[in-house]
């Protein structure tokens, strides 16, 4: 595969080149101790630690700058207000596109300590575990800071989720309150959130407050649990110190989907997780100090926090927030809105790009898309039409394409191509960041060593400061999922090839865990939802490739006996129960009703062969000598 070269527009002006990067990351891997205790010093502490890291991947430990004082908060806000208070901290857009709301970081800096100080009146406390449950409006922004201020540990639930996931989070983490909205907005569409979330806390007595930011009509409320977030805004004062941190006391939880139906709850830290962070996205998106940065993810999700909220504020950066999808009320919003701020930097995922892709350039080149210098990609393999869409038609060929890849276990982007240094090939991440040692082995963990091209499981031979700490409240689980199978090593269940440039190409995932449109999503876990619709005794789900999803979501299901309706019918109760109870976009678009099921001896389902039905290979079903059954193939 070529290389596109680095754009003439940015030849010279990005803040690192090839030199520059390969002597950083040969400093960073040679000396990492050294590396980051200079990075490190970017950050303001309250007192500086006594050691860098010390970590034993077969024991799952993980520590960084223990011994250190840190706020994060203090680190996204407080520290820029001498420089830049009145610089604008967050544009935020709502979903009809008619509203702007602009807020400097003193007026950030305002709202954020208000609400600390009403978690405080509400009796929440450093340690103390909230959910969060909302749309993309400011609020959610400036209530995860406030958590983050204060040292509660905030657990964040992707509004797109519906009630079984509150509730199954909410009981995991055993959170003290839920902070809300009355309703969230998309693509024209009302949703009553606080409707779902009082479902989601039916039968849980230990929430004791739910905060709620009116965001639309009046909704009913819980007396003595619910309250009023502009009503506590009057009772506040709009100071509330930063509480003194331990770099390695929690800053959030976010529950991720793994290969069994219970999700994950990701821990990350302060000190690791905020520096690195800020460092990746200085040099990813290749920071200048008047950028307009627009990531579009949902803060639910783990780019937002790390490339919305955290470490665009920690670099005292203009960052975006958007309410609305790309296509709403037309394909042409992102760039309207790159028209109208004058946005720098854009990041993204494939699916948004391909369903953009499908709309036609006109949508496109209706705006002026001049400032744009930097696109970033996420999420999952792009593939070569929409990395060169996205290039050449997006980009105009004046910007660098940063495909970036990384995990919500990560905590901040791993592998890429840094604008002005690495030359991209469309659909490779190419390049490890500093202080990032990929390594690909074997099934047997032999490394694969060798500038050869080599195919294998991705893994990460050294610790990096935002890695993951533990799996909230079960440390066996993090030390079975990621340091089991390839002792020594941070196993990241991810396939990859490296080519004989040392560029890296991810292949998807080794697991059980689909990617739908960007969204991670556990086979298992969308199982159990079917399995819930009481339709069908059994079921096993697959990802099936999708023009613009990337993979879409195929269920084989045993029906129960003697049901009474159609199979129609029963397809339209199972998608809508999975929609209702779990989220619209786990719904499946593919349902096939089977008298059995492949399986191993040993019972395991045989999704290769099933992947292969869905993808309607049905010719060849692949080795099934060691099915129970093979005539159910
Ligand atoms: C999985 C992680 C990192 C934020 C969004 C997803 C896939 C992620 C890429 C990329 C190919 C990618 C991997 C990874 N993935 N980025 N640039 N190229 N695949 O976070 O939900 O934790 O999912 O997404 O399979 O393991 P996540």
């Amino acid at each position: 595969m070529k290389k596109i070269p680095i754009p003439m527009s940015l030849q010279k002006k990005t803040l690192c080149d090839s030199s520059q990067y390969e002597a950083l990351y040969k400093q960073s891997v040679d000396d990492p101790e050294g590396f980051w205790n200079e990075q490190a010093e970017q950050l303001a502490w309250f007192k500086k630690w006594d050691r860098t890291f010390h970590f034993d991947f077969h024991k799952a430990e993980v520590k960084w700058f223990t011994g250190g004082k840190i706020n994060v908060c203090y680190n996204c806000l407080d520290r820029h207000i001498e420089s830049k208070g009145d610089k604008t901290a967050i544009i935020w857009e709502d979903d009809s596109g008619k509203l702007t709301k602009k807020y400097s970081y003193k007026e950030v800096l305002i709202e954020v300590s208000k609400i600390a100080n009403i978690l405080k009146r509400n009796g929440l406390k450093k340690g103390d575990r909230v959910a969060i449950y909302m749309g993309m409006i400011p609020e959610l922004a400036f209530a995860t800071l406030a958590c983050a201020r204060i040292g509660v540990v905030h657990s964040i639930i992707f509004g797109g989720f519906s009630y079984e996931a509150i509730n199954t989070r909410v009981k995991d983490s055993d959170c003290k309150m839920v902070i809300t909205a009355s309703h969230s907005k998309r693509a024209g569409k009302t949703i009553n959130l606080k409707a779902i979330v009082d479902k989601g806390l039916e039968g849980i007595d230990f929430i004791e407050k739910v905060l709620v930011v009116k965001h639309g009509e009046n909704v009913p409320m819980q007396k003595g649990r619910d309250v009023w977030l502009h009503e506590e805004l009057e009772l506040v004062g709009v100071e509330c110190e930063a509480e003194l941190l331990d770099s390695e006391d929690p800053l959030f939880i976010l529950y991720t989907s793994g290969s069994t139906g219970k999700p994950k709850g990701v821990v990350h830290t302060q000190a690791g997780y905020i520096l690195y962070t800020s460092l990746t996205h200085k040099y990813v998106f290749d920071l200048r100090e008047d950028d307009i940065y627009f990531c579009a993810a949902d803060l639910g999700w783990i780019t937002g926090h790390s490339y919305i909220i955290y470490g665009p504020l920690a670099n005292g950066t203009t960052t975006v927030m958007f309410e609305s999808t790309p296509t709403y009320p037309h394909a042409g919003r992102y760039w309207e809105m790159v028209e109208k701020y004058k946005i720098t930097s854009l990041y993204t995922a494939p699916t948004a790009i391909r369903a953009l892709l499908k709309e036609g350039d006109e949508h496109v080149k209706k705006f002026d898309r001049s400032s744009l210098r930097i696109l970033g990609t996420v999420g999952e393999p792009i593939n070569y039409d929409a990395w060169m869409w996205y290039y050449q038609v997006v980009g105009n060929e004046n910007c660098a394409i940063v495909d970036t890849w990384w995990q919500t276990e990560t905590g901040g982007v791993m592998i890429a191509p840094l604008p002005g240094a690495i030359e991209a090939k469309p659909g490779s991440a190419a390049k490890p960041f500093f202080g990032i040692q990929p390594c690909l082995v074997d099934a047997e963990g032999r490394e694969l060593a060798g500038d050869s091209e080599v195919t294998g499981n991705l893994c990460i031979k050294h610790s990096w400061p935002s890695q993951m700490r533990t799996v909230y409240g079960d440390h066996e689980r993090f030390k079975e999922t990621y340091f089991t199978k390839f002792p020594g090593m941070f196993y990241t269940g991810d396939g990859a090839k490296r080519d004989a440039d040392g560029y890296y190409w991810i292949i998807g995932r080794n697991d059980d865990v689909l990617n739908v449109a960007g969204h991670r999503l556990g086979t298992s876990e969308v199982e159990s939802s079917v399995i819930k619709s009481a339709k069908v005794v059994e079921c096993a789900v697959v990802g099936k490739a999708h023009e613009v999803k990337g993979e879409s979501i195929f269920v084989f299901a045993i029906l129960r006996p003697n049901l009474s309706e159609s199979h129609e019918e029963i397809k339209q109760h199972i998608r809508r129960h999975v929609k209702d109870t779990l989220s619209p976009i786990a719904m499946p678009d593919g349902i096939l009703f089977v008298s059995d099921l492949p399986k191993t001896r040993s019972g395991k389902i045989m999704r290769r062969i099933l992947r292969k039905i869905a993808g309607g290979e049905q010719k060849d079903f692949g080795d099934i000598t060691t099915l129970a059954d093979p005539a159910v193939a």
